[in-house]
C-alpha cells in the first residue's frame, strides 16, 4: 500500500473487532461490507430495526450477483452477511470498538447521532464520521471523547474505490489518527490525511468540478451526454460529471456545495440552480431512478432526464 510520508505510523488495531455502522444507505452498507469482509463483526443501525434489516437484505442481494458471476463463493457471502447484525438503534453500540457514522449530510442529524452513539459506547472506543464536508471538530465537540473522534471518509462505491480520506479534527489524538488510518488500510484502502477544512481534499476538488458541469449545462454549452463524454473521453475519468453526481446523489452534492459556500463565504462555490431544482423536485439521481438521467429499476441508465 503506498501512502504519503506524512501518514501516521501503523499501529496494532487487532483489538478493533466490533464495528458499529450508522446508516444503511449506499455508503453505510458499503462500509459494513468492507468491515465484514475483513473479519469484523458489524452492528448496523438505521432509523429503525426494520430499515437496518432491509439494508442488510439489499447488501445480501447485491452480493448475490457476485455469487452468480462466480466472483464470490456462496458460503463466503453467507459468512459475510452473518457478520452483520442489524439492531434497533445507537443504544446497541455497547460492544463496538469503533462506530462509523454514515447518515445523511445534515449537521443536526449527525450531532444527534453522535450524542446517542457516544452515550452508549464503552470508554476508549473510537467514533468516526464518513461525512464528506461537515466539520469533524464540531461533531467531536458534542461527545465526551473528542480525542477519540476522526473523519473516515470512504468513496462511493465503497467496495470498489481504493481511497479512504482520514480527517484530523482539532482535538483528534495522534493515536486515534494512527488507529483509524491503520484500520482503513486493513480494510484494503489507501489513505490520505486531511485537515478539518470544509470539503477536505476530495470534495474541495470534486464538488466545484461537478457544479461547474451543472453551470455549463444550464448555460446550454452542451448536452448532458456531451458533457459526460467530455469527462470520460477528454479527461479519462471513469464517469462523466453529471452521471457521477447522479451516483453520489444530487442532495449530497448540493449539501456539500452549500457547506463550501457557507464556510468559505466565497461565491465561487454557489450551487448551480439546475442542481437546486433537481433536488427540490426530488430527482436525487440513481437512488431515486431520476436525476440528470433516468434509470431503470436495476440502475441502468436509460436517457437524459432534462
Ligand atoms: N463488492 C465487490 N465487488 C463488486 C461489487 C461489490 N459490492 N460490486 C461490483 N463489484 C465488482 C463487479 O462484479 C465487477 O467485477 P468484474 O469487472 O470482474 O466483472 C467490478 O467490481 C466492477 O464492477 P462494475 O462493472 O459495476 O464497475 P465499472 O467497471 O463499471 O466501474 C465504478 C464502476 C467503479 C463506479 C467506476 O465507474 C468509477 O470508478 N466511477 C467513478 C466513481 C467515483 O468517482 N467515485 C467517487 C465519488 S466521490 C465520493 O464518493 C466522495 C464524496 O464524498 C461525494
Amino acid at each position: 500500500m503506498e501512502n504519503s510520508p506524512h501518514q501516521p505510523p501503523s499501529v496494532d488495531v487487532s483489538h478493533i473487532r466490533v464495528v458499529g455502522v450508522i446508516g444503511a444507505g449506499q455508503m453505510g452498507l458499503g462500509i459494513a461490507q468492507v468491515a465484514a469482509q475483513t473479519g469484523h463483526e458489524v452492528v448496523l443501525v438505521d432509523a429503525s430495526l426494520e430499515l437496518a434489516a432491509r439494508g442488510r437484505d439489499r447488501l445480501a442481494a447485491s452480493l448475490g450477483r457476485l455469487v452468480e458471476k462466480g466472483k464470490l463463493a456462496a458460503d463466503a457471502r453467507d459468512a459475510l452477511v452473518a457478520r452483520i447484525r442489524p439492531v434497533k438503534g445507537a443504544e446497541d453500540f455497547g460492544t463496538a470498538d469503533l462506530v462509523v457514522e454514515a447518515a445523511t449530510e445534515h449537521l443536526e442529524t449527525k450531532i444527534k447521532l453522535f450524542k446517542a452513539a457516544d452515550a452508549a459506547m464503552k470508554p476508549g472506543a473510537l467514533l468516526a464520521s464518513n461525512t464528506s464536508s461537515i466539520s469533524i471538530t464540531k461533531l467531536a465537540a458534542v461527545t465526551s471523547r473528542p480525542e477519540l473522534v476522526a473523519g473516515m471518509h470512504f468513496m462511493n462505491p465503497v467496495p470498489l474505490m481504493k481511497l479512504c480520506e482520514i480527517v484530523r479534527g482539532v482535538q483528534s489524538s495522534d493515536q486515534t489518527i494512527a488507529a483509524i488510518t491503520t484500520l482503513a488500510q486493513k480494510m484494503g484502502k489507501t489513505t490520505i490525511l486531511s485537515k478539518d477544512i470544509p470539503g477536505f481534499l476530495v470534495n474541495r476538488m470534486l464538488i466545484p468540478f461537478l457544479n461547474e458541469a451543472c453551470f455549463a449545462l444550464q448555460e446550454g454549452v452542451g448536452s448532458p451526454e456531451d458533457l459526460d463524454q467530455a469527462g470520460k473521453l477528454g479527461l479519462n475519468h471513469p464517469m462523466g460529471p453529471l452521471e457521477l453526481a447522479d451516483l453520489i446523489g444530487l442532495d449530497t452534492c448540493l449539501a456539500i456545495a452549500e457547506v463550501l459556500h457557507r464556510e468559505f463565504g466565497d461565491d465561487k462555490y454557489r450551487a448551480a440552480s439546475v442542481l437546486r431544482n433537481l433536488v427540490a423536485a426530488g430527482w436525487l439521481g440513481k437512488k431515486t431512478g431520476r436525476g440528470f438521467y433516468v434509470y431503470d429499476e436495476k440502475g441502468a441508465k436509460l436517457r437524459p432526464a432534462i
